[in-house]
């Protein structure tokens, strides 16, 4: 269930190792899976609430029983003043203690609440991030973000002000007063018994009506935003076209919606509540007269009927809470349930039990028939055969969109082939550990991104432990450690967000530094089609000398600086590779030659 993340010593992820599946993304499933989260990681703090419910519950029961014994002993003129004050006293350290112990509960549950929304959040992100890129594909990061960031404050809600604040401790106080009046008043307890099945029933009759209204008000609202956002963005087209009092309009179009809703609402919470309090005053009536008519056959003293009055207002605060709780628990559990949509998705490229972990490479990586498509009918990749040898330096070469990058990303797993399968020393890709992976390969895509931190933890990202000397010494090979010193904070320098404060020159010699931190046996390079002076020609240049023949690398080459040193190059097109060989031989080839002409020499 622990996770030590990596760089942030001494902290440890918890993550959540209860299987959730798309068909448990219910209303019922969410409540069922955050009850089993709760029962699993926190069972000591559920009890002690439990436990807290109980004793505030017992003692909220039993100071009305003192109340009983001062008005019995006031009516029967038998209570002396010493035991009226102490009955009393009684009464105030009881009512301390239940509040005492309510707090507890409280506590615990405030507790219960954040470590599982917790758990949940942590192990949601950590799906994200492990997903695959098709999956990524298909989803936008921001939308993703807000499903993790609600769905987690949705679960705290859930638990903590739905069920802890509101629902346990106040049952349990229910379900005693219940027992206790079954027992010692059974008429009594009749009176307070059948008011819950009507309570019940007018709860869900009216909030189903609440929370199917929410649902469209929800939608309205962003409806709302977006119209609102779409007209401002295009505000110089809106005056173009004179279109100014239209666009009002259909914004206040969707908010006289929103409100008709809303108002309609507000109509069934009236009618709730009035309803509520109809049943109240019913049964207040019905416990009194009752009541009376039980003292008048002296079958009931004052004090029992005191005490009944009190039990009757304990149990009706609970059945009151219900129905805020139950439209409350409909919205939230929707929220929450996008988090948990989010959990259940299968990772695709996950490690099959019996994984193994890649050794060293000893002689190459092939590619056997490989077919790919990111969506279907939209061929990628058609029967790619190619191997990259031990020690070698190959170079990809090809027009736009011949599928150098996808070629790349099928190389280090970020998607599997459709057909034909990819082999690292006849190991298949898809039988190896993606951890093992990715500790042998490094790959500095085309489009090349930092992350917001400094210059050092970024060039030792793949290695937060590394010392000075050796990001320095990465840093040098990189031909970056000049332009570094330079900066005002050096190597502590805070690059911006995806490193913007850099140059495209600079963000390139720092991830090719980044890649050299981690010693990989396969080093897959996609050079930027920009931003390339020539001392970022230099150090990539220079990089790739350095790693020749110690390393295997896959460089996917704009320039001919780099495509002369291949050992090999693979010139591709519309997903096939056309042909071979080194750059002499390659030049018999009209494409090759093209490319050499009009893209290499730029
Ligand atoms: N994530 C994706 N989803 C769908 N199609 C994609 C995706 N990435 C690339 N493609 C498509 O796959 C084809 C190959 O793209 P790829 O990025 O491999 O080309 P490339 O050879 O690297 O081109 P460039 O030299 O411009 O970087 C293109 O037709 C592209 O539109
Ligand atoms: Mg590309």
């Amino acid at each position: 269930m622990f996770l030590t993340s990596g760089g942030f010593e001494g902290t440890e992820v918890k993550l959540s190792d209860i299987p959730v599946t798309k068909e448990q993304v219910t209303f019922k499933g969410v409540l069922e899976l955050l009850v089993q989260s709760v029962w699993k990681y926190l069972k000591f703090p559920a009890i002690g609430i439990l436990l807290a419910g109980a004793v505030s519950g017992l003692f909220q029961l039993a100071a009305p029983r003192l109340l009983q014994q001062i008005v019995d002993g006031l009516t029967h003129g038998t209570l002396s003043l010493s035991h009226g004050s102490l009955l009393a006293g009684l009464i105030g350290l009881f009512a301390l203690i239940a509040a005492f112990f309510f707090v507890v509960a409280e506590k615990l549950s405030f507790y219960i609440a954040t470590q599982v929304e917790d758990i949940w959040r942590y192990t949601a992100l950590l799906k994200f991030y492990n997903l695959p890129l098709k999956w990524h594909d298909r989803h936008d990061s921001g939308e993703v973000g807000a499903k993790i960031d609600r769905g987690g404050g949705a679960i705290y809600e859930v638990i903590y002000e739905i069920f802890g604040q509101n629902l346990i401790v106040l049952f349990i106080t229910l379900f005693f007063v219940i027992g206790y009046t079954l027992w010692a008043y059974p008429l009594f307890a009749l009176i307070f018994i059948v008011p819950i099945p009507v309570y019940i029933l007018v709860t869900k009759i009216i909030s189903t009506r609440v929370v199917k209204a929410q649902i469209i008000i929800n939608r309205l609202d962003h409806s709302a935003s977006r119209t609102f956002y779409d007209g401002v963005g295009n505000l110089r087209y809106v005056k173009t076209f004179g279109k100014e009092k239209e666009e009002t309009q259909a914004y206040a179009d969707i908010w006289s919606k929103y409100h008709t809703l809303e108002y309609k609402q507000q109509k069934d919470r009236t009618l709730q509540s009035l309803l509520q309090k109809i049943i109240e005053t019913l049964m207040r009536a019905v416990l009194l007269v009752v009541g009376i008519i039980a003292v008048k056959n002296h079958t009931l003293s004052i004090g029992e009927l005191v005490l009944l009055i009190s039990y009757q207002q304990l149990s009706f605060s609970p059945l009151e809470k219900l129905t805020s709780v139950f439209t409350r628990l409909g919205r939230v559990t929707k929220r929450a349930s996008r988090l948990f949509d989010l959990a259940a998705e299968t990772d695709a490229l996950a490690d099959v039990p019996d994984a193994v972990s890649l050794p060293l490479l000893y002689k190459e990586i092939r590619f056997e028939n490989v077919h790919f498509e990111y969506s279907k009918r939209l061929h990628t990749m058609h029967d790619v055969s190619v191997c990259f040898k031990k020690g070698t330096t190959t170079a990809i070469v090809g027009r736009s969109g011949a599928g150098k990058t996808t070629l790349a990303l099928l190389l280090l797993r970020f998607y599997d082939p459709d057909k034909g399968r990819i082999t690292w020393d006849d190991i298949d890709l898809r039988s190896a550990q993606r951890a093992s992976l990715r500790k042998r390969t490094a790959l500095i895509l085309q489009d090349t991104t930092l992350f917001n931190r400094t210059i050092a933890q970024n060039i030792s990202y793949s290695n937060p432990h590394a010392g000075k000397k050796e990001v320095e010494r990465a840093a040098k090979l990189a031909h970056a450690h000049e332009f570094i010193t330079q900066l005002p904070k050096g190597y502590r320098s805070i690059v911006g967000e995806r490193g913007v404060r850099l140059s495209g020159g600079q963000r390139q010699r720092i991830a090719i530094a980044r890649s050299l931190m981690s010693n990989p046996d396969l080093l897959v390079m996609d050079e930027a089609t920009s931003h390339l002076d020539s001392e970022t020609e230099l150090a990539i240049k220079e990089a790739i000398q350095y790693l020749h023949g110690k390393h295997t690398q896959v460089i996917i080459a704009h320039r001919l600086s780099t495509v002369k040193h291949a050992d090999n190059i693979i010139l591709m097109d519309k997903g096939r590779v056309l042909a071979q060989g080194n750059h002499k031989e390659l030049l018999k080839h009209p494409m090759y030659k093209r490319l050499c002409n009009l893209q290499l020499q730029k």
